[in-house]
């Protein structure tokens, strides 16, 4: 049996949808169950430079000197540096690719969380950031946002590095994660491309995409 959760009551002012029609457009194509895993991959990483131009809209600049050939200017500069961007292995991998692409210069951490298939649990294996976070806006990638107990357990353990900022990027969520998070990190935004509409039995996103792992890596 599956279970649906009332959105009208969540506060959507955290939950940034990106309803880019190019967003969109490629988010179908993946959900495609016949998308091989080398289109699944490459559209993964088109979509991925997109989010990342919608979660960067507000990043900090500075003006810098420089010269074009015909004069001196005062252009705007980000610092890529302060940026760090966070895989929850191994499905982020895939959002991480096509978002380094766009912000070369950003600095990356890996967490290491497997889903207890029992009690859908996120158990953490892996956790390396780099230095200095107190100074670094971060934001963490992983597809899927569905029963969320991966990612807020990410950010809890991020959170214990007080980075300057944190938002949460996915493909796709649904009213359960959305609640999730927003009761455990109020204040962490949600990017994601689609709201789908419910969590199966299995903690798998309906209508969803399938296991976004396998199709990224052809593990299935
Ligand atoms: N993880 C996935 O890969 N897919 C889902 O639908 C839910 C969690």
């Amino acid at each position: 049996m599956t279970k649906t959760t009332n959105t009208s009551r969540l506060p959507d002012s955290q939950v940034h949808l990106l309803d880019h029609p190019l967003v969109q457009h490629k988010l179908t194509l993946m959900r495609k169950k016949d998308a091989s895993t080398n289109s699944f991959r490459r559209l993964l990483n088109e979509l991925s430079m997109l989010m990342a131009y919608e979660v960067t809209r507000d990043m900090a600049t500075q003006d810098v000197e420089i010269e074009t050939p015909l004069e001196k200017m005062t252009a705007k500069m980000i610092d890529g540096k302060k940026l760090v961007l966070v895989s929850i292995l191994r499905a982020g991998t895939g959002i991480l690719d096509g978002m380094l692409s766009v912000v070369p210069g950003a600095r990356v951490g890996h967490i290491g969380l497997y889903r207890d298939p029992k009690t859908l649990q996120a158990v953490e294996y892996y956790f390396k950031m780099p230095q200095e976070m107190t100074e670094r806006d971060v934001i963490i990638v992983d597809p899927m946002l569905a029963t969320g107990n991966s990612a807020v357990a990410a950010i809890a353990r991020i959170k214990t590095l007080k980075p300057k900022s944190i938002k949460f990027v996915c493909l796709l969520t649904c009213p359960e994660g959305i609640a999730t998070m927003k009761a455990a990190h109020p204040d962490v935004p949600i990017y994601t491309a689609a709201i789908d509409r419910q969590l199966n039995d299995h903690g798998y996103i309906l209508p969803g995409l399938g296991d976004a792992g396998d199709r990224i890596f052809g593990t299935q």
